[in-house]
This record gives structure tokens, C-alpha cells and sequence, in this order.
């Protein structure tokens, strides 16, 4: 999907946004007869609250938002989410909202899904606000539209083969390395736990493997989990789990987001990005909990549930790039665990790290891109639960609790001391209700945030 901005200025109606405790003084500017219209309608400027201002001959004259404290930067989406179509412009915002923020915010409100069905498009447009480079604004917007397309496509038409697809096409527009390992190939280029996750599906394994940037940049290498359907495998999951699963290659659509974006605006970085694709399916040639696998990096797995498949394969996917790749710094996103979901719930980002310096860059820029985020700690103690009677370790803890930290515990085995943040997304990637900055389904989230932390990393060489 493309972004657009109104070409002509002219006659385009003028929006307004104000907080809650600038409401008294803004509406003491405006003519009497808006002053009496806001007034009668009861609008009291709080987060989300919007109001439509007639003119004298009973069209649309002007709208204003009411942003509440004010500490929402997006806060314009609800903008593109509610206006009839026409031009619009922005008049007097704040500047945390306006410019830059508020041009993006109007564009993520303006995505739809319409591989299936025709959607409703609503039709409004706006005016670049002055000194915003529109290009910017697009390529992030975009990206971020790249995301949720993948996320929101359903898995008969994503599976691990159209994953890399898209990824190889993602090479090809930016002029990077792709290359990818499938199926029986995985076995004898030693990615035993992407193989065996994947093993019991027919849409082969893979590992997807993006390079791009000057060899003697800084390397960051970003890692996405691409479970492109979850059935939990033999410990299936029951339909109510299962049927959101297409979801589950979140964090691979994320980094390729994230990639669009670091190699569109040619940041100076060494990136590397890293998906292992499965299916995580059930069949004769499925794995099975009590199975054990020796992993790349040469620790033994024993299997104490399918559906703990994601650490499994991120385990081996950590491991090169530790050894081989040897980055600055290592981050994954993945749609690890429900835990997290019960932890943090469906508007909070769970970030784990190994290295308190990576993790305080990401939670600022977390906090600059207006994303919510929120560490959890990586408990040493917890790490015993994941022992195994047979082998070095347990996909599954035999301990009640911490689910997402545990599962972080499991990946961080596989890091070998390079600096290394897990994201788990697993309950903001998706969302079941249209929200301003874009409708039900993929949210994109993450992805500015991890632009804005790449963005610092060039920023420090
Ligand atoms: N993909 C799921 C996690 C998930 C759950 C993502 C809900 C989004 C929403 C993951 O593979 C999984 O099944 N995790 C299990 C782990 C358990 C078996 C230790 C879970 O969280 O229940
Ligand atoms: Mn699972
Ligand atoms: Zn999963």
C-alpha cells in the first residue's frame, strides 16, 4: 500500500488538537459561533474525543481532537480513522503531536487489507504539514504496511516458501545479500532444531538470511521468529489458541519491516537478519515431546512440549549468529508466549535482555517512538527448571510461573555473551479491535522503535 499527501493546499479544512488543560485558552481564540457550538456539544478536549464544527451554511468547516494529557505522540491517527473524505490540514496542534509525528500517525490510520475484499477507504486526505519530509514519512509508513500485510495474510497463502519470497524480494529492492537454506539442506548446514520444528510439515523448513551494509559498520543482527502457522504440534492446541496462530511469524515480519526501513534510509550499519521459517504442524513425520535433539551449538533438547517450538528454533538461530556472525549486538522479536500476554497484556512489549546498556537504548527508544515497552528480569534462579534428566536442557520448565522469562532464559543458552534483547510481541502484534493507528489485525508494532535504536547505533559510531 502507497502513502499519499494531498497535493493542493487550497480549501483544505483546517484541523485542531488540544490537551485537556490548554482547552479554556484555545477556545478563547475562536470565533464566538465555534466557542457555542463546542460548547453545546459538551467537548472537553479528553484523550480521543472529537468533534465535528459546522460553518454558517451547514457544512464542514474545521474538526478538533481533544488529546486528553497529551501524551499520546500518535494521536492524530484518529484523525485518517474518523474524517469524511476531503482535504485537510493541520492549523494549530501541539508540537508533540503535529509535524512529523502527527503526518505519520495520519498515515498509519490509513492502512487496510484488501487482498481478499475490497475495504471501505475512507477518503480523507492531508496536506504535508510544512518542513515534514514526506519521503521519510512514506518509507516508515510503508514499512510498516509491509509488516502487517505479512502478518495479516493468511497462512495457506504464508507459509515458509512465500515468507522467503517476500524477503528475497525485500534483497532485491535494497540491492542486499539473501540467501536461504531449505528443507534437508537445514540437516547438513547444522540448524537441527529448525529442521525438527518443522519436520512435520510438508511446506519445508527454512532459514532466511538477509546481509546488507558496509562490512566495517556496526553489526546489529536482528532475528525474527516465522512460525508461519502454530498448531502446537502433538500438544495441540485447543481451536480457541490455535485459530490466531497466523500471527506466529510476527517477529520475521517485524525484522523485514525493520529492514525495509534501515536499508531504505541507508543507515550506516552492518545488518544482518536471521529467519528461521517452520510450520509447526502435526503428521507421521512430526516431532514429539520426549524427543531429544542436539542443536547447533552442541547442547542436547529434550522435548517437554511442541508448542514451546519458537525458542527451539531462535535457539539455533542465535547460535550462528553468535559464532559466525559474531554482532555488536544481537535483538529478536518473536510471538514467544502467552505468558507474556498475562504478564503485560495486549498494549505492552515484553523486552528481555543480556546487557543492560542494549536494553536501556531500546526502552529510550521505545519511549521517543511512543511505544510501550517494559522489561522483565532474566531470573538466574528460574534457569534450573529447564534441566533435563537426559539432556543439557528442557524446551519447557518444570516450574510453575515466568513463562516469558523462562523462554528467554532457554535462548539466552544459545548467545554466547554477545550482547543480545528478546522482544516478545506474542500480545501486541495483533490486535482484535480497530485502534486508530491502523485496524484489527497486525499493529506493526515495535518496528519504530527498533528504527529509532538502529538509527542511534549509526548515530554512535
Ligand atoms: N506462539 C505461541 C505463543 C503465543 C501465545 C503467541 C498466544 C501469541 C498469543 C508459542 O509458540 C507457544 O505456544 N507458547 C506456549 C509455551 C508453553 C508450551 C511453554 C505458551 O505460551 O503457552
Ligand atoms: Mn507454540
Ligand atoms: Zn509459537
Amino acid at each position: 500500500m502507497q502513502v499519499s499527501f494531498a497535493r493542493n493546499a487550497k480549501d483544505a479544512k483546517p484541523l485542531y488538537a488540544v490537551r485537556a488543560a490548554d482547552l479554556k485558552g484555545w477556545l478563547a481564540n475562536r470565533p464566538k459561533r465555534e466557542q457555542a457550538y463546542l460548547a453545546s456539544t459538551g467537548f472537553t478536549a479528553k484523550d480521543g474525543e472529537s468533534c465535528l464544527i459546522p460553518d454558517a451554511q451547514g457544512g464542514l468547516a474545521s474538526a478538533v481532537l481533544g488529546l486528553g494529557k497529551g501524551e499520546d505522540i500518535l494521536a492524530l491517527a484518529t484523525f485518517a480513522e474518523r474524517l469524511p473524505a476531503g482535504t485537510y490540514r493541520f492549523a494549530d496542534v501541539p508540537a508533540a503531536q503535529g509535524g512529523a509525528n502527527g503526518a505519520l500517525a495520519w498515515a498509519l490510520g490509513t492502512y487496510e487489507f484488501a487482498r481478499y475484499k475490497k475495504q471501505k477507504t475512507k477518503g480523507a486526505k492531508l496536506v504535508l504539514p510544512a518542513g515534514v519530509d514526506g519521503a521519510e514519512i512514506a518509507r516508515i509508513a510503508e514499512g510498516i504496511f509491509l509488516g502487517r500485510d505479512l502478518i495479516n495474510t493468511p497462512p495457506n497463502d504464508m507459509g515458509p516458501e512465500e515468507l522467503a519470497a517476500a524477503a528475497r524480494d525485500l534483497a532485491k529492492k535494497h540491492g542486499a545479500k539473501f540467501s536461504v537454506i531449505v528443507g534437508d539442506a537445514l540437516k547438513k548446514a547444522n540448524y537441527p532444531l529448525v529442521y525438527a520444528v518443522g519436520q512435520g510439515s510438508d511446506r519445508a523448513p527454512r532459514l532466511i538470511d538477509l546481509t546488507w551494509g558496509r562490512a566495517s559498520a556496526r553489526k546489529v543482527t536482528l532475528v525474527g521468529k516465522g512460525v508461519c502457522f502454530d498448531t502446537g504440534g502433538y500438544d495441540l492446541k485447543p481451536s480457541s489458541g490455535m485459530l490466531s496462530m497466523k500471527k506466529d511469524m510476527g517477529g520475521a515480519a517485524t525484522v523485514l519491516a525493520i529492514a525495509d526501513m534501515v536499508m531504505g534510509a541507508k543507515l550506516n550499519v552492518r545488518l544482518r537478519v536471521l529467519i528461521p521459517a517452520v510450520e509447526n504442524s502435526v503428521s507421521g513425520h512430526a516431532y514429539r515431546p520426549s524427543d531429544v535433539f542436539k542443536s547447533r551449538k552442541g547442547l542436547t533438547v529434550e522435548i517437554g512440549n511442541t508448542d514451546a517450538e519458537g525458542r527451539l528454533t531462535l535457539a539455533d538461530a542465535l547460535a550462528y549468529a553468535a559464532k559466525h556472525i559474531k554482532p555488536d549486538e544481537m535483538v529478536d522479536m518473536a510471538t514467544l508466549t502467552g505468558a507474556v500476554v498475562i504478564a503485560l497484556g495486549q498494549g505492552v512489549s515484553g523486552v528481555m535482555a543480556s546487557d543492560d546498556g542494549l536494553c536501556g537504548r531500546v526502552l529510550a527508544a521505545a519511549d521517543a517512538a511512543g511505544e510501550r515497552m517494559w522489561r522483565l528480569p532474566l531470573h538466574d534462579e528460574y534457569r534450573d527448571g529447564l534441566k533435563s534428566d537426559i539432556a543439557d536442557l528442557n524446551n519447557i520448565s518444570s516450574q510453575r510461573g515466568a513463562g516469558a522469562i523462562v523462554a528467554a532464559l532457554f535462548m539466552r543458552e544459545f548467545t554466547s555473551g554477545i550482547p543480545w534483547a528478546h522482544l516478545d510481541i506474542a500480545g501486541t502484534a495483533f490486535t482484535e479491535r480497530d485502534l486508530p493507528l491502523g485496524p484489527k489485525g497486525a499493529t506493526g508494532v515495535t518496528v519504530r522503535t527498533l528504527l529509532g535504536y538502529i538509527s542511534d547505533m549509526d548515530g554512535r559510531r
